[in-house]
């Protein structure tokens, strides 16, 4: 199968987080924040595998500052790594103060999407390109996490099968 290189699936998505996506202290949701995040998760996914994808597992997620209401929020997700059928995607939320020109990066996430075919079963996904210095890196982390999962499910923890029955 033909590889695909980053930039091939890196989407940007944008919202502004209006007054019923926060709660009365003006705050956002993290619920309506992590919506978006696997939103942008799985269009970065389907443009690399053009499958169905699923998210399997959300890890690191990590809320560095707080989101307003009224702030315009930027998702960015890219892939970092990918197996066999699992992509890796990481998802970075960026919340900017339109009326006093701020912008932090207030969320981090890495979502673990899985191509799946017509009946739901896991299907094989493209190579991942990886060319820039901070795309290796990435990569390199990625297959750690990646081999630190499968190490988890060799050693008897597969504990996330068990809800499944
Ligand atoms: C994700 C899913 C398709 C995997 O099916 P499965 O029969 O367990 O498949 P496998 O064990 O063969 O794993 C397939 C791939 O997914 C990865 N994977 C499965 N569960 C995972 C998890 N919890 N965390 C990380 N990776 C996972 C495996 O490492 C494997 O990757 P690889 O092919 O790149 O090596 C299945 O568990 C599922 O449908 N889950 C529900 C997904 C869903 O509905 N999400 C929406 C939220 S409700």
């Amino acid at each position: 199968m033909e590889g695909r290189d980053v930039a091939h699936s890196t989407v940007t998505l944008a919202q502004m987080i209006w007054p019923d996506m926060a709660g009365r202290a003006g705050f956002a949701h993290g619920g309506e924040i992590m919506k978006l995040m696997d939103g942008a998760a799985g269009v970065a996914a389907v443009k690399h595998c053009h499958r169905d994808s699923v998210t399997a597992r959300v890890e690191g997620i990590n809320f560095y500052q707080p989101i307003r209401v009224y702030d315009f929020v930027t998702i960015n997700s890219c892939l970092t790594f990918v197996g066999r059928s699992s992509m890796e995607v990481l998802v970075e939320v960026w919340a900017e103060n339109i009326a006093r020109e701020t912008k932090v990066r207030a969320l981090t996430a890495y979502f673990i999407m899985v191509a799946v075919d017509e009946t739901g079963r896991p299907a094989e996904v493209p190579p991942l390109i990886v060319t820039t210095d901070r795309e290796k890196a990435l990569w390199e982390q990625g297959k750690r996490r990646y081999q630190a999962c499968k190490s988890d499910i060799l050693a008897g923890d597969d504990s996330y099968k068990v809800c499944r029955e």
